[in-house]
């Protein structure tokens, strides 16, 4: 037989691919995957250094507290297990956020890779009021920071695969004047073909040499939008990129990144890598999988001991009722008994605002929500949007105007937003930038979300209301004591 797959990757012989693997980043930011507890996280560590990974994320410390402890407890484990693989964690480019990476690498004692993101497309910078001269600086003050800190610093470039070739060629030759060691090349929405990636990494691969710079290494990291990350990946490969960003099950931010899994098959298959057995692999996805799935059984489990009491409540405007634990947080019963995961689990401790919901019109954090509490109540989550007769203006609103963009925000925002305009149908900015307070936006998306919001106060308005009506069923005497969400 003649296998014409092999006829270019003979000539590959002897180029190194890393494995960059963004489970428990990306991977986590999936709408319907969960944060799982630390012990869970190192469970996928290790099968992700049986699998044959070269470089693991550990999250982004700058995002909360727990973010940061998980990700100390990651990069710790590497080094006291000796595991076969480097540690990275994600940073926006700004001072503080690389600063707080500088902090895991000391704490653990081992060098860790310092991945700082930065927009560069025009609609990033037209959305956000950017100008270039504002990228250059922020490039240079991350680098800055990782060169004190003595990291290695990676500038990954969001959405390169519509960011103009000019605007490429300064930020690579700052980002090579700050001390990149690699430059990461995103599709970051999915927008790309087999052409287009491999027209970039070949123009990245050439401006490099051009600026002197031959050394610095190309990363691929590219999502799922349009059902082509592993056929873009393997384009990039071909180009000549040296890494590959890949997720558990491709599990990622919205539709998904490149499965890591097929990942090391391809390219064991076109002899790039060394071939996984097939038990290796199968254990890594089941230990991922299992591990990010929202059925995840560890929510039911450290609470089993607790008798149960009746919980009968409204949720967006459907009677239920259930036997919930004493201590079983709103956020558990909505995403876990409920199956209604559009509520996302972010720090799970009250700092980002990412499990907002409404009881009885007013965001709460659901994550600090006892369940019994809201026995009674009008419970309203972001489902509720996307219900009969139409859906809210809100949705179309956040998507014309681009307010979302990983979308670990998204949900919360949309609920927040929905209970300003309940009370206060024409905010102004102050009003809104006041709502959303709360809820942190790591893509530092705020303009857009805010002009998103003012967009659907000024659409025509909805006769049928969204939020139950108060009397629509029994009420308590007084209001529970739920967990304020303003700041
Ligand atoms: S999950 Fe972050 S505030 Fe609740
Ligand atoms: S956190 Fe990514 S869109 Fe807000």
């Amino acid at each position: 037989m003649y296998d014409w797959n092999r006829v270019e990757a003979r000539s590959w012989t002897g180029r190194s691919i890393a494995l960059v693997d963004e489970t428990l980043r990306d991977g986590l930011q999936s709408p319907s995957a969960i944060d799982p507890p630390i012990e869970v996280k190192l469970r996928i560590l290790h099968a992700m250094a049986d699998l044959g990974v070269d470089i693991a994320s550990v999250g982004l410390p700058a995002a909360g507290a727990r973010t940061q402890r998980d990700a100390n407890a990651l990069a710790t484990e590497i080094a006291r297990q000796r595991l076969p693989l480097r540690a990275s964690a994600a940073a926006r480019t700004v001072a503080s956020d690389v600063e707080a990476v500088v902090e895991i690498s000391q704490r653990a004692g081992i060098p860790v890779d310092c991945y700082a993101f930065l927009g560069s497309s025009p609609i990033r910078l037209y959305v956000e009021s950017w100008s270039s001269g504002w990228l250059v600086e922020r490039v240079r003050a991350a680098g800055e920071a990782a060169r004190k800190g003595n990291l290695a610093f990676c500038l990954v470039l969001e959405d390169t695969t519509r960011t103009r070739p000019e605007a490429l060629h300064e930020l690579f030759s700052v980002a090579v004047d700050a001390g990149a060691v690699r430059i990461c090349l995103c599709d970051t929405v999915g927008h790309a073909d087999v052409r287009g990636t491999r027209a970039l990494v070949e123009f990245a691969r050439s401006t490099l040499v051009e600026i002197g710079a031959p050394h610095v290494q190309l990363d691929w990291h590219g999502h799922n939008d349009r059902g082509l990350a592993l056929g873009n990946a393997l384009a990039a490969v071909r180009a000549g990129v040296d890494g590959v960003h890949g997720c558990a099950g491709g599990f990622g931010e919205r539709t998904g990144n490149v499965p890591m899994e097929h990942l090391v098959a391809q390219l064991a298959e076109l002899r790039i890598r060394a071939a996984v057995p097939k038990p290796v692999i199968a254990a890594y996805a089941r230990t991922a999988l299992t591990a990010i799935d929202s059925s995840h059984a560890a929510h039911t489990q450290r609470q089993n001991t607790e008798p149960l009491v009746p919980l009968s409540f409204r949720v967006n405007g459907d009677a239920v009722d259930l036997a919930v634990r004493p201590s079983r947080t709103l956020l558990e019963v909505l995403r876990y008994d409920l199956d209604l995961v559009g509520t996302k689990q972010g720090c799970d401790q009250g700092e980002c605002g990412a499990c907002t919901v409404l009881v009885d019109g007013e965001p709460v954090l659901s994550c600090l929500t006892l369940a019994a509490s809201t026995a009674g109540h009008d419970v309203t989550t972001v489902e509720s949007l996307s219900g009969a007769p139409k859906l809210d203006p809100l949705l179309d609103a956040f998507d014309h105007h681009g307010a979302g963009q990983c979308g670990f925000c998204t949900s919360g925002m949309l609920v927040a937003a929905k209970g300003l305009l309940a009370h206060t149908p024409r905010p102004s900015r102050r009003e809104i930038q006041h709502a959303i307070s709360g809820n942190l936006c790591r893509c530092t998306g705020y303009g857009p979300i805010v002009d998103a919001i003012e967009a659907a106060s000024l659409a025509p308005m909805d006769p049928a209301p969204v939020l139950p009506l108060p009397g629509a069923g029994p009420m308590p005497a007084a209001l529970p004591p739920h967990a304020s969400r303003s700041k």
